[in-house]
């Protein structure tokens, strides 16, 4: 892989929780090549795929032994070796979940069946116990600013989550952006499906499931994602739709960055430009998801984003006024209540290793929704790959009575620990002294 691809790809890897593969893992997960007479038999896939296919005076025509599958003409039978094929069907109509529900679908394929949720919901009241920080006059007022910072420490050691108010992000940019999102989603399919990728090393690429073919459950929701820093992305690899509103996100999005790692470093007792000084990681590094979450007709069977936690430093989160993000605190869900005008920032899983396990990267999730579509946009601060990068506890902050709780590791060793991720461990279980 060329330098830039393969840092970029990297860099993007701390998006999705960590649960994914580099390339070439990839590539041996990919789908069998599409057989044009696939036979297909499952309960609920004539549903869902001729709600992607057929205009509803179609559908008749669906319910027949055969149907169009993006253009093709595809015979079912009753095979039981078949969900690799649904899977590969769904994904080349490249319409994404929306699509399923565009065509009108009342029931949702068993592909996107969650098993029941062992741990409860927390009532209201605990919900609002996220802090919501307050960063006006953070810059210039030491007092206010020594108040966000002891703040910021607490939120980090006890929730994993904050929200922040007064961040410097103008509303009509926040605005703008979920509405980009918006506008990207919802334009014609056909415009869309330029984008439709699995390969994350492309500057923009849109997709439905990053995971769909590796997978046990599948999420009710679409993506894009493209990579912000520290390559300056070139307006015209964005598509027209959302072009100048995600440019202007991303210089927000930066110089918010600047500010919360000064916060975070002074609220380690570090110096101020402790991150900023880092090499390889943090502020300069960041990708970006955005996703659609289209209303669901069966939200109680199904997952709107599955439990994980980021794998990247630190993640700016813009969500939308619909609901459903929920972190597990103390074994309950917590809602994570949109608040208008703020955003949601979490600590990733670097960022708990590299803090000695003084902050937490808390494992989250969002619910699918009977109302929708819900728009979210995360920013993760990631890191750069080079082999000989060394992650490991700060060691301002480590003494006898603080010794490291987590090995050192290289980037290779952490991007390894990313792909295992998924078979269910305790995020950084293996780098646990
Ligand atoms: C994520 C994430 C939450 C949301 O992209 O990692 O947790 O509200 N998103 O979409
Ligand atoms: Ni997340």
């Amino acid at each position: 892989m060329a330098g830039h691809a393969r840092e970029v790809f990297y860099h993007f890897m701390g998006t999705r929780g960590g649960v994914h593969v580099d390339k070439n893992c990839a590539k041996e997960r990919d789908p069998p090549l599409h057989n044009k007479t696939s036979r297909y038999h499952h309960p609920h896939f004539q549903l869902c795929v001729a709600a992607v296919c057929c205009s509803p005076p179609l559908l008749p025509l669906f319910l027949s032994r055969s149907l169009v599958v993006a253009g093709r003409l595809v015979k079912m039978t009753n095979s039981d070796d078949n969900r690799m094929n649904e899977l590969k069907a769904f994904d080349d109509t490249k319409a994404g979940v929306k699509g399923l529900v565009d065509g009108g679908l009342t029931k949702i394929p068993t592909w996107f069946h969650h098993p029941p949720e062992k741990f409860p919901v927390a009532s209201n009241t605990e919900s609002t116990m996220i802090p919501v920080i307050d960063l006006e006059g953070v810059a210039k007022d030491p007092m206010k600013r020594q108040q966000a910072v002891s703040r910021i420490r607490q939120a980090c050691e006890t929730w994993g989550f904050f929200q922040v108010v007064n961040h410097g992000i103008p509303l009509s940019v926040l605005d703008g952006m979920k509405d980009g999102i918006r506008r990207f989603f919802e334009q014609d399919v056909e415009v869309k499906k330029e984008y439709y990728t699995r390969d994350r090393t492309k500057p923009f690429f849109y997709h439905s499931n990053f995971d769909l073919y590796s997978a046990s459950k599948l999420n009710w929701r679409d993506t894009f994602g493209c990579q912000l820093a520290p390559h300056v992305p070139k307006p015209q690899d964005f598509p027209e739709v959302c072009r100048d509103i995600l440019l202007e996100y991303r210089s927000n999005v930066m110089k918010l960055g600047i500010t919360l790692f000064e916060l975070l470093s002074d609220s380690l007792n570090l110096h101020s430009n402790y991150f900023r000084d880092m090499e390889l990681g943090s502020i300069n590094h960041i990708s970006c998801a955005s996703h659609y979450y289209p209303a669901c007709p069966e939200p109680e069977l199904t997952m709107g984003t599955t439990q994980h936690s980021d794998a990247s430093f630190l993640t700016v989160l813009l969500q939308d006024h619909i609901g459903g993000l929920q972190i597990l605190h103390n074994d309950k869900w917590i809602d994570v209540q949109p608040v208008p005008g703020t955003l949601v920032i979490n600590i990733g899983d670097l960022l708990q290793l590299i803090s000695n396990g003084i902050f937490k990267s808390v494992q989250h999730r969002v619910l699918a929704n009977l109302r929708g579509p819900r728009i979210s946009t995360a920013c993760f601060f990631g890191f750069s790959v080079t082999t000989s990068k060394l992650f490991g506890p700060i060691k301002e902050l480590l003494s006898e009575d603080s010794p490291p709780k987590y090995k050192e590791t290289t980037s290779e060793g952490y991007i390894a620990y990313l792909r295992a991720k998924h078979l269910g461990r305790d995020p950084l279980q293996d780098f646990r002294i």
